[in-house]
């Protein structure tokens, strides 16, 4: 950020003299307008409980060279205020120092309080306590509701200010919001006319609490003004006007890629249709763009939502899951940020003149007195390439794409024509040893007797409780218990109705069966046959969620566990017997989490490891992985349940659930995007490896790793591998230069391919074709071996081999970092 030109010196009371650097925030219809000049803004979202405080510096920092103005994160209220009037604010929940490392770096920062969220995060952010104070109804003109989301938001905006982060105080904040997507779909019509009253409140009191730095809404089409409505989504804003002339054109959430989902492929965005979708929002008047996310990371601990969002928040983010710089979509975008602040003046201040030459094509310039003029020239045929002629000139315009010229003259840049290199990450066991043959597990069972009994904290009432109000969300687990007696031996069938997610049942401490809600229902019937020995018989349910809902109208009212049933055993001759107002049993959570068993010290049991065995407890000692390459362990053969490393919560695991084995067709980036669309990992477990942040590890002595396993598994092939590039390929034509990178230190071991011309296939898996490959592979193997990045400018003197190859000559080649 520049220093603001407005820097006061006072003078205060006690004579001590201090220097106040602010900026000022406003805007028109055109743009947003910081210390008095219109401003083209790129911005990215790191929600900074998805990694850690080491981590931020380095996304920070990432995220700047990218090319980013501004970092934007949602506030998580219930990570914050997990009991009532309990605050959090420490680790990564230290939201004050992320706002300050944003602006060490010198970026600014959009804050979107919410504090609902949305954000495929437990609850959409609310706290489950809400749910225990009298009256409360959540998102609508409710008091109770409104004076606890005041309470909140005004506690957020008073430790801002206090530590002088917004932007009027010389701190990076230069946009707030309020709320979250309430205008979406049919959300604000189900609240009706208390809706409507309620986003008014919302913004009365928002601009109660802060007047000189913007508020927006996104996708609230009726946003009261002062309030910026803004659009989400995957398309450029496509058909968005603000509500206002004194609004300008923002997209808070440009989705890079999309969240991973337990029992489902991977899902991934070309870099091509997100800088061709960026680009045309800049050509049709657009200033603020966010990408959501720019930093996915990790649903740590029991954060994800949804429900049956993956613990990995990779999200195809240009940073993944772990930090690592994804190549091309980091670099692509990179250099298109730069192109598009080239004519910023003239996006800002020009006028505007459109060109429609038919089957998609437009010429969009952007001019006025005393500025540079600027222009698209825009492709949006899916199928059909195309020759635009303009000023005199041809410009080659590949089908769905954008060419940026930010004198009218020269192209700098087309989101179809990726010159990034593309970086296969690989996971690597070199730093780490063969950790699987030295891991010494040891074990414990989970005591599933004592909890089926009601053991510890428990209550009985006569009907099947919600989930989520009983357990407060104070664990995934709960026990209900009942007593059925019979005069003699019989079979019946259990049914259980249940609103999810997943359920085990046991029959005098026998586990029965287990289901799980599959296919994004999450209401089942349960049936197994039990049988019955003469007296009392027990029946011992245990529901376990995935993560509370997070979208939708009421949706924090949707259901969880066993609620109401009903639970009955059906006899012979259909004779039904209700269970559902008998007397219920209750306790909350696993006996192992009430006893804390990931810090727990006291003796394991070792020898013969028990696999298969539901409901077991697992625990080894590591040594960390050398380097300072991001740490992944791989829980391949497991089943579901949650990991721990020295205490911290790493999250859920489910590597057992896989995904569907259809669906990974090629992927075209040409045509709308929508998120099945280029997926990949189709028929593989949806999620294998699982982060583990430096900075839970201890260097040089042992590291605790503990798992609880809920449905029956095999920690044998358990093992710690460092993440890193394997493969790097790239092409480079004549005039420009062909550049190579490794990451973390590691250095180009071997040239694997190289040609002049076209090759068939793709990075990692190329063929042949081209020519003079010989040639090709000395001159890379000249310029890159043993180097961490290298760098070869094209000219017309390279590759004589291939003297006849037609002009302009083109180099590819791949190497393999190690
Ligand atoms: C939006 C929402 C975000 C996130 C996104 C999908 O609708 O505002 O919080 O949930 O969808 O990743």
């Amino acid at each position: 950020m520049e220093i603001s030109k407005c820097c006061l010196l006072l003078l205060v009371a006690s004579s001590l003299s201090y220097i106040v650097c602010s900026t000022t925030v406003s805007h028109d219809g055109r743009a947003l307008i910081i210390d008095g000049q219109r401003r083209v803004i790129f911005s990215g979202s790191i929600h900074y409980p998805r990694s850690t405080p080491e981590m931020w510096p380095d996304l920070i920092r990432k995220s700047k060279e990218g090319g980013l103005d501004a970092i934007e994160t949602y506030v998580f209220w219930n990570g914050h205020e997990p009991r009532r009037r309990e605050y959090n604010f420490e680790g990564n929940y230290d939201l004050i120092r992320f706002l300050e490392e944003v602006q060490n770096a010198g970026l600014y920062a959009i804050l979107r309080i919410g504090p609902y969220v949305c954000a495929e995060w437990n609850y959409g952010g609310l706290p489950v306590w809400l749910y225990k104070i009298p009256g409360m109804q959540t998102r609508t003109d409710n008091q109770p509701w409104k004076d606890e989301m005041q309470n909140f938001t005004t506690l957020i905006v008073d430790k801002v200010k206090e530590e002088r982060l917004l932007a009027t105080q010389g701190g990076p904040i230069i946009l707030l919001q309020i709320e979250n997507e309430y205008g979406n779909g049919d959300i604000e019509i189900r609240y009706g006319e208390a809706g409507h009253r309620y986003i008014n409140w919302c913004a009365n009191m928002a601009e109660s609490l802060v007047s000189d730095v913007p508020w927006i809404m996104c996708q609230q089409s009726d946003a009261p003004q002062p309030m910026i409505n803004t659009c989400n989504g995957f398309s450029g804003c496509d058909g968005f006007t603000p509500n206002n002339g004194n609004s300008p054109k923002i997209w808070t959430e440009n989705w890079t890629g999309s969240f991973k989902i337990w029992g489902s492929p991977h899902p991934h965005r070309p870099v091509e249709e997100v800088a061709f979708q960026v680009a045309r929002f800049f050509q049709s008047n657009g200033t603020v763009q966010n990408y959501y996310m720019y930093h996915g990371g990790t649903n740590f601990g029991r954060t994800s939502g949804g429900p049956y969002i993956a613990t990995s928040y990779d999200y195809d983010a240009p940073l993944d899951e772990y930090g690592n710089i994804r190549q091309p979509k980091w670099g692509h975008l990179k250099e298109l940020h730069a192109s598009v602040k080239l004519m910023e003046k003239a996006l800002t201040y020009g006028e505007v003149v459109e060109d429609h030459l038919g089957n998609g094509l437009t010429i969009t310039k952007f001019s006025g007195d005393g500025i540079v003029p600027g222009c698209f020239l825009s492709n949006q045929n899916s199928t059909v390439d195309a020759t635009i002629s303009f000023q005199g000139t041809n410009y080659f315009l590949p089908a769905w794409s954008v060419s940026i010229l930010p004198d009218c003259k020269k192209e700098v840049y087309n989101t179809a024509k990726v010159k990034t290199q593309t970086s296969i990450m690989v996971t690597k066991k070199d730093n780490a040893g063969d950790q699987s043959k030295d891991l010494r597990w040891s074990w414990k069972p989970e005591r599933l007797h004592d909890s089926a009994k009601g053991f510890g904290n428990s209550f009985t009432v006569n009907k099947l409780l919600e989930q989520k109000t009983t357990t407060v969300d104070a664990s995934d687990y709960l026990w209900y218990t009942t007593n059925v007696e019979v005069s003699k031996k019989e079979s019946f069938t259990l049914s259980v109705s249940t609103t999810g997610h997943i359920l085990y049942a046991f029959v005098n401490g026998r586990l029965v069966g287990s289901e799980y809600a599959t296919g994004g229902t999450y209401n089942f019937i349960f049936e197994r046959k039990v049988t019955f020995k003469p007296g009392k018989n027990q029946i011992s349910l245990l529901s376990a969620t995935v993560g509370l809902s997070n979208y939708g109208a009421f949706y924090d009212n949707t259901p969880v566990g066993i609620v109401g049933g009903p639970v009955k055993l059906i006899g012979k001759n259909n004779t039904i017997l209700d269970l559902s107002e008998s007397n219920w049993s209750y306790k909350i959570g696993l006996d192992g989490e009430v006893r804390k068993l990931q810090l727990d010290e006291e003796r394991w049991y070792s020898g013969v490891i028990p696999t298969k065995r539901p409901f077991t407890w697992y625990k080894t000692t590591f040594q960390a992985p050398l380097g300072s390459e991001p740490v992944v362990v791989d829980l391949l053969g497991l089943g579901k349940g949650e990991a721990w490393v020295n205490g911290n919560s790493l999250g859920r695991f489910w590597p057992n659930f896989t995904a569907n084995p259809d669906g990974c067709k090629q992927c075209d980036y040409r045509g709308n995007f929508q998120t099945n669309k280029c997926q990949t990992a189709c028929g593989e477990a949806s999620q294998r490896w699982y982060h583990v942040p430096r900075s839970f590890l201890k260097r040089g002595e042992p590291n605790t790793l503990t798992l609880f396993e809920e449905a029956g598994g095999d920690p044998n092939q358990v093992n710690f591998q460092t993440v890193t590039v394997g493969t790097a390929c790239t092409s480079a034509g004549e005039g420009d230069a062909l550049s190579l990178s490794c990451q973390g230190g590691r250095t180009i071991s071997s040239v694997d391919f190289a040609t002049f011309g076209e090759p068939d296939g793709t990075c990692g898996d190329y063929e042949s074709g081209g020519c003079g490959s010989d040639e090709a592979v000395a001159i890379l193997k000249d310029a890159c071996l043993g180097r961490e990045s290298c760098s070869i400018k094209i000219s017309d003197t390279i590759g004589t081999s291939c003297a006849k190859l037609a002009s302009p000559r083109k180099l590819v080649g791949q190497v393999t970092c190690s």
